[in-house]
């Protein structure tokens, strides 16, 4: 579907879908999502079982209309108002208290509940076709990396759910910035294309969830799903971080020492460094110059290594100004975080 014209007769259909209590998968603007009902116990339920999801996991909810929030939450603090204002629509989760309308299905058991309203104008037809209020994780096999188009999520849904509008590769590739409200300082709990400096621009100081900053320590992430192995390649992946000399060189001496055992080899690089590794099968991830194809090709290149039978991979570092944060907690997830500096 071209979300520039998009099909009335398909969005209604996807609609009675959900009002029926059904599962849609549906683009946004950061990654593939899978709808079901939000104030639907039953279809929460489902949800879960598709993706075969721990139900501890809380769902996003995802609305169309910022008249829509007061239903669902108990009071939305000020800065979260700015924060609306500034980023709705668009690839920002916040977190308040939930009203008691919400299912515990919905938020994994939790008093709280993380909303969005998603920047794509099929998201937003269908939340609106579908009674203005779908619970939406990433349309993947739990576990597996994000769908970033919709191949990815027939690949990992097909036969599990009731339709998937496909419409065309997503825009950011990364899941959105969840911000806590609920905290006594808003937190982040997860980074995003949104980030830190972006948000305090709005509001003022706000913190890191623990749990992100010392991801290999004893700190558990506060949102249940940042605990879990993710993202994570059948292979083993192992981040070199450093200066692009003694990183390419790094992973060069890894790549032919596993070559020499007898192993396939992958390495994550990019435009700019493609050329510079003789041995194994590199991918470019994209360009340094565009920090947003970096982003925007992470999953897709992750899920790509799964089809290629390669034992060891090796990736560069992406500390890019905007997203790096985002951009190497994603990487580092899939790594279990292995890393080195060199
Ligand atoms: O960009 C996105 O946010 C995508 C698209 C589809 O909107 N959705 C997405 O959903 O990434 P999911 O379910 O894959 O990730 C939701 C994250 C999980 O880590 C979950 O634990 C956390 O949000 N979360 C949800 N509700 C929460 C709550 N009440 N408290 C803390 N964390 C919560
Ligand atoms: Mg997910």
């Amino acid at each position: 579907m071209d979300p520039e014209n998009i099909e009335k007769e398909a969005i209604r259909e996807a609609g009675e879908i959900l009002k029926a209590g059904g599962l849609v998968a549906f683009p946004t603007e950061t990654v593939y999502g899978l709808g079901g009902n939000a104030l639907d116990e039953k279809a929460a339920e489902k949800i879960y079982e598709a993706k075969g999801r721990p139900s501890d996991n809380p769902l996003i909810i995802h609305i169309a209309e910022l008249s829509a929030l007061d239903k669902i939450v108990t009071e939305v603090p000020e800065n979260a108002r700015k924060l609306a204002k500034k980023y709705w629509p668009g690839p920002l989760t916040m977190i308040f208290h939930k009203s008691s309308c919400v299912p515990y299905g919905t938020t994994g058991g939790l008093e709280t509940v993380a909303v969005r309203m998603p920047n794509h104008p099929v998201a937003l037809e269908l939340i609106r076709a579908g009674g203005g209020y779908v619970a939406a994780p990433s349309a993947n096999t739990s576990g597996r990396p994000s769908p970033t188009c919709s191949s990815h999520v027939e690949e990992d849904l097909t036969g599990r759910i009731d339709r998937i509008l496909d419409g065309g590769p997503v825009g950011i590739g990364l899941e959105s910035t969840i911000v806590d409200f609920t905290e006594e300082v808003p937190t982040i709990l997860r980074p995003g294309y949104i980030n830190q400096e972006m948000l305090e621009a709005v509001i003022g100081p706000i913190r890191m969830d623990r749990g992100l900053i010392s991801a290999d320590s004893d700190v558990k992430p506060k949102a249940p799903g940042m605990k879990y192995r993710h993202y994570a390649p059948k292979a083993d992946l192992l981040v070199v971080e450093g200066s692009p000399e003694k990183v390419q060189e790094k992973i060069r001496k890894l790549a032919k020492e596993k070559v020499q055992e007898g192993f396939q080899v992958g390495i994550i690089a990019t435009d700019e460094s493609a050329d510079c590794y003789p041995l194994g099968l590199v991918k470019s991830i994209g360009t340094r110059k565009d920090e947003e194809s970096i982003a925007r090709h992470l999953f897709g290149v992750l899920r790509e290594f799964d089809d290629c039978g390669v034992s060891f991979i090796y990736s560069e570092a992406f500390d890019t100004p905007q997203m790096g944060q985002a951009i190497m907690n994603r990487l580092l997830k899939a790594a279990g975080q292995q890393k080195i500096q060199v």
